[in-house]
C-alpha cells in the first residue's frame, strides 16, 4: 500500500532499472496499467521516472555531495530515493517541502524507517542550491562540450559525438540536447488502412505528421486502445523510421524491381511498410538472426502471401548473391537516436558498444551489397547518428569497392529539409521531430 502512487510507481521504475536493467519504456506503462494509475497521475509518474532516468548521471555528483560518500556506495533502494528527490527539488515545480517529505515516505516504504534520515538530511543538502548553481559548482570548467553536456544531463562522450555529427556547430549542439518529450507516432499501413482512416479513428489528440505520408501524431492517450493498432493495419513507428523504409521503396533502381530484401528485419516495422509498398508482382524477404525476433516479424506482417520470413544471420546469407533489387540493411547499433524514447539509454550505454557494433555493421552492410544485383540499391540505416555507426562504416566497406557508389539519399526524401551536406542523409530530433535516423543509399554499378 502506498498513499503516493504516481511517486510509487516512479521510484519503482528508476530502481527496477538501476538494480535490475530493465527497461522504463516496457515497465512504466505495464504498472500504470496494473495499478490503474491514469491522467494526471501517469503523466506526473512519467515525467519523475523518465526525468529522473535521463538525469541520473549527472544527479549523482549532486547526491554524492549530499550524502559525503558515492552514491554507487548506498543500497539501490536509498540511491533510487535520492535520485527522484533531487530530480523534484532541481527539475520540477514540486516544492522543497513536498519533494523532502514524500522522499522520506517512500524511503520508509522501500528501505524501513532507519533510512528515513539519511534522506531526509540528504535531500535538505541538495536542496540548498538550484541547478545552475550545482552546475556551477560540479561542471567541468574550460570544456564547453563537458559544461553543456552536465547541464542537459548527457555523457560527455554522446555530447561530443553528436558535435562531430552536427558539424561542429556549438550552438545547434545546444538545441541538440534539449529534451523533448516525443509525442507518438503511428503509421497507416498502406493498403491496410489509409491515414485519413486511422485520423479520424485516433480522434481529436492526433494529427498527420509532416513528412511521412503514412505518419500520424498522437499528442495523449494510449495507442495500444486503437483498434486500428490492435489488429495491426496500424503500427506504433517513429515518423524517422517510416522515411527509411519509403527512402528504401522509393530510390529509383535501374532494370527489375520486383525482388527486395529486408536483411534486420526484426520486430518488422519498417518490413510491414516495405510489404506495403512493393509492387505490383513484387516480394519481400525478411531476415532476422535472432528467432524471437523473425516470430515478431511474422506477426508484423500479418500472413502478407508477397512476404517471407526467415532466421537467418545475414553476414551469411541464406539466398543466392547478387538477386535482390533492392535490400534495407537497418544495422542493430547503439540505439542512441532513440534515446529521447529511451531515457536510461545514455547512461547504459558506453562508447565499447559503438567499437563492438560498427564491427558487425560493416559486415551486414559488406552481405548487404553482396545479396543485391547489379544496378540495385542497399539502403543502409541506424538509428543513431554516431559517425563510427554512420559514416565510418560506410567509408570502410566502401573503400575497397569500385563496384558500387554513393546516391543521394536526399533525393529519396522529398520534402525533408536540413538532411545535411550528403550524399547520406541524417535525421534530427530537433530538425525533424523524428529519431536521430541515419540513411545511405548505395547503388550496385552495372558490370
Ligand atoms: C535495428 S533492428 C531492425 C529494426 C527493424 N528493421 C524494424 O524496423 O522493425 C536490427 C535487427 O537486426 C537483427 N540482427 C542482428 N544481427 C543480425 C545478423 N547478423 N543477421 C540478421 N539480423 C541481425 C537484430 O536481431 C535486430 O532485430
Amino acid at each position: 500500500m502506498t498513499k503516493d502512487p504516481a511517486r510509487r510507481a516512479a521510484v519503482d521504475v528508476v530502481l527496477a532499472v538501476d538494480r535490475d536493467g530493465a527497461y522504463a519504456n516496457l515497465l512504466l506503462p505495464r504498472l500504470l496499467r496494473e495499478r490503474a494509475i491514469t491522467g494526471t497521475d501517469a503523466a506526473f509518474a512519467t515525467e519523475l521516472a523518465y526525468g529522473t532516468l535521463r538525469r541520473s548521471g549527472v544527479l549523482d555528483p549532486v547526491v554524492a555531495v549530499g550524502a559525503r560518500r558515492a552514491p554507487d556506495t548506498l543500497d539501490p533502494e536509498v540511491r533510487s530515493v535520492l535520485r527522484l528527490g533531487a530530480y523534484q527539488l532541481l527539475h520540477t515545480r514540486v516544492p522543497p517541502h513536498a519533494a523532502v517529505s514524500t522522499s522520506v515516505d517512500l524511503a520508509r516504504e522501500l528501505g524501513g524507517p532507519k533510512i528515513t534520515g539519511l534522506v531526509n538530511a540528504v535531500l535538505r543538502r541538495v536542496a540548498q542550491r538550484d541547478w545552475p548553481q550545482w552546475v556551477d559548482e560540479l561542471a567541468p570548467t574550460g570544456d564547453p562540450v563537458g559544461r553543456l553536456a552536465f547541464e542537459r544531463g548527457y555523457p560527455r562522450w554522446i555530447a561530443a559525438a553528436w558535435l562531430d555529427a552536427l558539424g561542429n556547430d556549438l550552438a545547434e549542439l545546444d538545441r541538440a540536447l534539449t529534451d523533448e518529450r516525443p509525442s507518438t507516432h503511428l503509421v497507416a499501413r498502406p493498403q491496410r488502412i489509409t491515414r485519413a482512416e486511422l485520423l479520424a479513428d485516433a480522434g481529436p489528440t492526433a494529427s498527420a505528421g509532416p513528412w511521412s505520408p503514412y505518419a500520424v501524431h498522437l499528442a495523449g492517450g494510449d495507442p495500444g486502445g486503437l483498434a486500428a493498432v490492435r489488429d495491426g493495419r496500424a503500427g506504433v513507428q517513429d515518423e524517422g523510421s517510416q522515411l527509411v523504409a519509403l527512402a528504401a521503396a522509393q530510390i529509383p533502381v535501374e532494370g527489375p524491381d520486383l525482388c527486395w530484401l529486408d536483411a534486420c528485419a526484426g520486430p518488422g516495422g519498417k518490413a510491414a511498410l516495405l510489404a506495403g509498398l512493393l509492387p505490383h508482382g513484387g516480394r519481400l524477404l525478411a531476415a532476422d538472426r535472432t528467432p524471437h525476433r523473425a516470430v515478431l516479424v511474422r506477426q508484423t506482417l500479418a500472413s502478407d502471401p508477397r512476404a517471407a520470413v526467415v532466421v537467418a544471420d545475414s553476414t551469411r546469407p541464406a539466398w543466392v548473391n547478387r538477386c535482390f533489387d533492392r535490400v534495407l540493411a537497418d544495422v542493430p547499433c547503439s540505439g542512441l537516436g532513440a534515446m529521447r524514447r529511451r531515457p536510461e539509454l545514455r547512461w547504459r550505454r558506453q562508447p565499447a558498444d559503438v567499437d563492438r557494433l560498427r564491427v558487425l555493421q560493416a559486415d551486414l552492410l559488406t552481405a548487404a551489397v553482396e545479396a543485391v544485383r547489379p544496378g540495385g540499391v542497399v539502403t543502409y540505416a541506424t538509428c543513431s547518428p554516431h559517425l563510427a555507426e554512420t559514416i565510418g562504416v560506410l567509408d570502410s566497406v566502401l573503400a575497397d569497392r569500385p563496384d558500387v557508389e554513393l546516391v543521394d539519399a536526399r533525393a529519396a526524401l522529398p520534402g525533408v529539409p536540413d538532411l545535411g551536406p550528403g550524399p547520406t542523409a541524417q535525421l534530427w530530433p530537433h530538425r525533424h521531430g523524428t529519431d536521430a535516423m541515419f540513411v545511405a543509399i548505395v547503388r550496385r554499378k552495372l558490370d
